[in-house]
């Protein structure tokens, strides 16, 4: 019979030096801690949701590099090094974003959990070019599931944006 293994708990934790919405700074985590939770409760960033916390849901969404990366997945050990933005990234000094006034204007929430994960994977996707079509919107906002409020209001408020060539569909 197998003895079970006693974990040194000097050793399940470690430093990490992540920059979190430009700030750099090092944090010791417990190496099982999740992304998710290192954000939400040592960093003290509760933008970042948490709804089915495996994968599927979208609502714990961040921006890791360039990426939009689920942060239930991934461990705070894997943010070592990184440079990471969470929803608090978007507005600037209480204003809001072009991105969060499109959501407002077209009443694209309704208890608003599911948003933040939708705004940082819409923001990952919109720095990749414009979306200039409705097939495009619906296709930008599939990754990501709202329970409560539908999607017709997400597709117009990304219609709505504008873009470099002033039509609609663009900005952050
Ligand atoms: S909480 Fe991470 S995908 Fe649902
Ligand atoms: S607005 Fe409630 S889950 Fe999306």
């Amino acid at each position: 019979m197998s003895e079970a293994v006693e974990l040194d708990p000097a050793e399940a934790k470690m430093w990490i030096t992540v920059t979190i919405n430009g700030s750099k700074g090092t944090y010791l985590v417990d190496q099982r801690l999740t992304l998710a939770d290192f954000i939400r409760k040592q960093v003290g960033l509760p933008g970042t949701h948490l709804g089915c916390e495996h994968g599927s849901c979208g609502a714990c969404t961040i921006i890791m590099g360039d990426k939009a990366v689920r942060s239930c997945l991934l461990l705070a050990a894997q943010a070592d090094r990184e440079s990471i933005e969470t929803v608090e990234s978007l507005a600037e000094d209480g204003v809001l974003s072009p991105l969060q006034e499109a959501f407002h204007a077209n009443h694209a929430l309704q208890c608003g959990y599911c948003t933040s994960g939708f705004l940082m994977s819409l923001v990952a996707r919109l720095r990749e070019g414009p979306i200039e079509s409705e097939a495009q919107a619906r296709e930008a906002l599939s990754g990501n599931i709202c329970r409560c409020t539908g999607y017709t209001g997400m597709v117009a408020a990304l219609m709505s944006l504008p873009t470099p060539n002033g039509q609609s569909g663009g900005a952050q």
